[in-house]
């Protein structure tokens, strides 16, 4: 499914690394909208609704938002599409494959548009010298290489842009909250219904992180049937 991206002839527009909190705090924010309109309300949360689709493969996910309604950035002009009126196959791929996909256990591709064009950020999620601390390489792919330079500037305020919203509203939470957790006062997180995502990817890291050699051998092989099939 990933494959409908095409990334391979993509553009790589630009690339950086942040520190963040511990690796798995950190993905918590790739892994829901419900905090959406929360902790990024004075950035772009408010433009969001707090609920998504969740989708599950194995422990890989993808989060869309339940719209009837997609953007359509043709070369001319924007284009709100009505989903609900259009026949299955007249809903274009990008449509199909938007929103944020994560690779488990820690690459989140999320798609958008910016300054018109079409893009992702790639996230590589990796755990740093200690419990409490994590690296992130971010990759701004573009579908198309902006070229002139009022596009070459929307790309990079588009880009800038989520680097403050990661590094200072979702990093930045996820510091504290692995300071809280730290504490060993709460024994228990609990993830509510809102919160599939989060659901899905803990219960993945206990079953991974408690298995035996040969149990991970079994978990895996178990998945294999259904990739099989399709
Ligand atoms: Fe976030």
């Amino acid at each position: 499914m990933l494959k409908a991206f095409e990334f391979d002839g993509w553009h790589l527009f630009s690339q950086r690394t942040l520190s963040g909190p511990n690796w798995k705090t950190a993905y918590d924010g790739y892994l829901d909208f419900y905090h959406l309109p929360v902790l990024h309300a004075n950035t772009f949360g408010s433009d969001f609704y707090n609920r998504a689709n969740y989708f599950a493969f194995g422990p890989h996910q993808r989060l869309s938002t339940p719209s009837r309604y997609a953007i359509k950035v043709s070369a001319a002009d924007d284009q709100k599409m009505d989903l609900a009126a259009m026949n299955d196959d007249e809903i274009p791929q990008e449509v199909l494959v938007q929103g944020v996909w994560t690779i488990f256990p820690h690459i989140s591709i999320a798609s958008f548009y910016g300054g018109g064009l079409r893009g992702a950020m790639i996230s590589q999620l990796f755990p740093g010298d200690k419990v409490g601390e994590s690296y992130t390489t971010q990759f701004y792919v573009m579908e198309h290489k902006p070229t002139d330079e009022a596009a070459i500037k929307a790309a990079h305020d588009q880009f800038d842009f989520l680097e403050i919203v990661v590094r200072d509203e979702d990093y930045k939470t996820g510091k504290r909250q692995h300071q809280a957790l730290q504490s060993g006062l709460m024994k228990d997180v609990l993830f509510g219904r809102n919160e599939r995502g989060g659901q899905v990817f803990h219960q993945w890291v206990d079953k991974l992180t408690n298995a035996s050699d040969a149990d991970l051998i079994e978990i895996f092989a178990a998945e294999q049937p259904s990739l099989a099939a399709e």
